[in-house]
């Protein structure tokens, strides 16, 4: 149940769109203001789709971790073109994935990623993740969590200098870190802020873009307007390795104003990689997806939230196709099962045991599977979770009895 494959595992239109540009032109490069065909026409149809903002330029590469570590160049290239050398540091939420690259893995906010590694670069400063059920305080509305978010913020951005922070990147749902949704007005604080600042917003839709949480893009969902995106994953239906970053006419005037920017990868625009993308975008549209998602997203979502009920289940959260569980006790976000009892691992193996395949990351469950998920699939889906968490349930019940 990956967040890859989209469009499913055994798509015969995106295998003859990749064998068809492979006996047209294999490879030609990006560089020095030539391209290929596909990759224009790939770059225009990205700009149609994203609506949530003006979009004017793309940039290709090769992966989610390559859109992000381009960001940084770009914004730092933007503020060095304005005359704003020292506008130059990145705000990102704690718990989030940006990827691995150097800059990539540093926005992301993973201790575990930075330690041992010299991460995160300095120029990359943490912010508050917007778990409500995990970090609101007691008696605090959902708003008002927001607020204080908002409030810790601008003490941040106050601290640090606005004159030097550049941009805030963020997921507009968390997915690595366990599925996190924005909190009610989360992201109408967050910018205002920004806006305040001059502080660029940089989308990070490498998850939910493309139709993941019943929108096209996540930015749809919550109104967010980006100045920059970053888009992987489902562009291609992971088929071929894809990413792309879309820049604000604003950001490329300036850009543009001051000659090329010098960044680039082999394999950026890769014509093979944007014939599949092209023709994933084409089932999207011709086939309705977002409808489709629609669809079956109520009874998916529905189905496995009755699930958080369960004495092992702290919280189900999801929207769309994508849905994160957590496993701890008494229901309490501070309550977390002794690692050693492996309780993610054994639910995991309890559901492979059924037929289904789960990420599972530090005692939580991630659930993205692909659009194309039929309704008996939907409600096989549900039923392997129901087995695996009952056999779960009784293994906590087993492992405690044996600790007193
Ligand atoms: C939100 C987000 N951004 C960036 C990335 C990195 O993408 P890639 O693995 O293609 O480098 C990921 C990967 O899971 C992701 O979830």
């Amino acid at each position: 149940m990956f967040k890859y494959l989209c469009i499913g595992g055994n798509e015969p239109r995106l295998i003859a769109a990749a064998m068809e540009q492979l006996n047209t032109l294999p490879f030609f490069h990006s560089f020095s203001n030539c391209t290929t065909k596909p990759t224009l026409v790939l770059a225009e149809e990205l700009l149609g789709m994203f609506t949530a903002n003006k979009m004017a330029k793309v940039f290709f590469t090769n992966s989610g971790s390559e859109a992000n570590e381009t960001q940084v160049k770009l914004v730092w290239y933007y503020n060095n073109a304005l005359g704003r050398p020292e506008k130059k540091k990145f705000i990102a939420l704690s718990k989030s994935y940006h990827g691995s690259t150097f800059i990539s893995a540093s926005l992301s906010g993973i201790p575990s990623m930075h330690q041992k590694s010299d991460l995160p670069a300095p120029f990359v400063l943490h912010t508050d993740c917007p778990h409500y059920w995990r970090f609101h305080l007691p008696g605090e509305s959902e708003e008002e969590f927001s607020t204080r978010l908002a409030n810790n913020l601008e003490t941040l951005i106050l601290k640090e200098g606005p004159e030097t922070i550049a941009a805030f990147i963020a997921e507009p749902v968390l997915g690595s870190a366990g599925v996190i949704l924005p909190p009610a007005t989360y992201f109408d604080k967050i910018q205002a802020v920004l806006k305040k600042y001059d502080i660029l917003f940089i989308a990070d839709e490498v998850i939910c873009g493309f139709g993941r949480l019943g929108t096209m893009f996540g930015c749809d969902k919550y109104n967010i307007k980006p100045d920059l995106v970053s888009l992987a994953k489902a562009l291609s239906s992971s088929y071929v390795p894809i990413g792309a970053v879309l820049l604000s006419p604003e950001i490329a005037d300036v850009i543009n104003s001051v000659g090329s920017f010098s960044h680039g990868f082999t394999h950026s625009g890769h014509p093979l990689c944007c014939a599949v993308a092209i023709e994933a975008l084409k089932i999207y549209k011709e086939r309705n997806t977002l409808e489709q998602v629609n669809s079956i997203a109520t009874r998916f979502q529905e189905g496995l939230k009755a699930f958080s009920n369960s004495p092992i289940i702290g919280e189900i959260r999801g929207t769309g196709l994508i849905l994160g569980a957590e496993f701890t006790d008494n229901k309490s976000p501070n309550e977390p099962f002794p690692p050693e009892w492996e309780i993610d691992a054994y639910f995991g193996a309890q559901c492979e045991k059924h037929g289904m395949l789960l990420v599972i990351d530090d005692g939580q469950i991630l659930i993205c599977p692909p659009f194309t998920m039929t309704p008996d699939e939907t409600e096989e889906l549900i039923s392997i979770f129901g087995k695996a968490l009952k056999a779960t349930e009784e293994r906590v019940q087993e492992l405690k009895s044996q600790k007193k």
